[in-house]
């Protein structure tokens, strides 16, 4: 049985993991240390809410004294590490908050893992404990068209100044394990879509413009690539790695399902079309505008699973069309949970980023692509 506390779990893949681990670990002890940025929602996690094994403490993850407490009194032997600030674009116009939350929080959480389970004093029942580092394959870089995916020795070399912070964050880790003997994982997974997805990232951006029929702003050319992965299949890799995965190792997780830009967008727009066809807005493609590109845009991400298919025998269950059909299927179900996001510190994002693009006069017909 374990004690989990997993920062940043009422964002988009932190609340998918409480939800997958206590349907599949009802017995395991689950407490989410989450301070409900923008991105936190308490209502993504309503359904657990009154399970026995769940608790909820608003707090930030570089409160160090806090994460001790709850390390503490909750005996937790796992901490699995979601928090961070995570949007490409919004480290673009300020990366303060990146540094804050992504290098400096995940530093204070190592500290404090290392006070708890490894000062000389600290109780038998952490003499196996595990502290997962949630990273992204954004550290990477980018790869040319016909360059090898990649893997876990592919050096790092980020290009925005999230990538920048999460691979400080994956560097602190991995010497937290070298110095003081912290049992550490860390994974680096792929673009992930699916419910409880904040409406800044590409899929459900476009899905909510397309049903309120606003532009579908697509960055430069489109033709940027990236390696999609169903939320629920990362979340299964995740637990692949706490359960099999060697310690002070690093596993790479993703779809093996690379898409431009211009193919998502198209495909959702498709789906769209088939679900409703009498749609205002149908064909949706239409609302499609071409809009300025994002700086230092990564060109093409793919990975290499096959060290996780080897070691842990890792597998995504979903491949791009099932994933994205439940995914509609959940964002048309869930209404109210999407529109209550939808208000004014939204609309100052939407208008900060898009809008200086389409009263610049960069927004661009659809047409224009042929
Ligand atoms: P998200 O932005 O949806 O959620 C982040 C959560 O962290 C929010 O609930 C927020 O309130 C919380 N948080 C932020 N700062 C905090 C702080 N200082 N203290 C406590 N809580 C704080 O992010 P996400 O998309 O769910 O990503 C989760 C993790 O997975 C991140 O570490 C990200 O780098 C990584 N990742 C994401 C993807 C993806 O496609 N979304 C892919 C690979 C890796
Ligand atoms: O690769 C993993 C990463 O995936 C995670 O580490 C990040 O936390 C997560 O945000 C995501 O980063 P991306 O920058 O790849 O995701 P985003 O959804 O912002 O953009 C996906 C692609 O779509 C990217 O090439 C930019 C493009 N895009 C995005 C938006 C929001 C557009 O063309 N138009 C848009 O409006």
């Amino acid at each position: 049985m374990r004690r989990l506390l997993v920062t940043g779990g009422a964002g988009f893949i932190g609340a998918n993991f409480v939800h997958y681990w206590l349907r599949n670990h009802p017995d395991d002890r689950v407490v989410v240390l989450d301070v409900l940025t923008y991105a936190g929602r308490r209502a993504s996690l309503a359904s657990v809410e009154r399970h026995s094994n769940f608790r909820f403490v608003r707090g930030d993850i570089r409160d160090q004294a806090l994460v001790e407490a709850l390390l503490k009194e909750e005996r937790a032997d796992t901490l699995v590490h979601f928090a961070a600030e995570s949007h490409v674009d919004r480290s673009i116009l300020g990366p303060d908050a990146f540094i804050e939350t992504n290098v400096i929080g995940t530093h204070s959480l190592l500290k404090a893992a290392r006070n708890i389970w490894l000062k000389e004093n600290a109780s038998s029942a952490f003499e196996r404990h595990r502290f997962h580092q949630v990273s992204t394959d954004e550290v990477y870089g980018t790869l040319g068209p016909d360059e090898p995916p990649f893997c876990e020795t592919t050096p790092y070399a980020p290009s925005s100044p999230y990538a920048a912070t999460k691979a400080a964050a994956d560097h602190l880790v991995r010497s937290y394990h070298r110095t003081y003997g912290l049992q550490t994982t860390t994974s680096n997974c792929s673009n992930n879509y699916g419910p409880y997805q904040f409406p800044e990232k590409l899929i459900p951006l476009m899905l909510i413009n397309a049903l309120q029929g606003r532009p579908l702003p697509v960055y430069g050319d489109g033709q940027q690539v990236r390696d999609w992965l169903y939320v629920e299949d990362h979340c299964r890799g995740i637990e692949l790695v706490l359960e099999k995965g060697h310690v002070g190792e690093t596993y790479n997780l993703g779809g093996r399902s690379e898409k431009t830009n211009l193919d998502v967008v198209q495909i959702l727009c498709r789906h769209l079309d088939e679900l409703m066809p009498d749609a205002a807005y149908a064909p949706h493609i239409s609302l499609l505008s071409f809009v300025r590109d994002r700086p230092g845009h990564d060109r093409r991400y793919a990975i290499d699973t096959s060290k996780a298919k080897a070691e842990l025998g890792y597998q995504p269950q979903e491949d791009f069309e099932s994933g994205l059909r439940k995914t509609l299927a959940w964002y048309l179900g869930n209404e109210l949970w999407w529109r209550a996001l939808l208000d004014a510190h939204y609309q100052d994002w939407i208008e900060a980023h898009y809008g200086r693009r389409a009263r610049n006069g960069t927004f661009q017909p659809y047409s224009s692509l042929t």
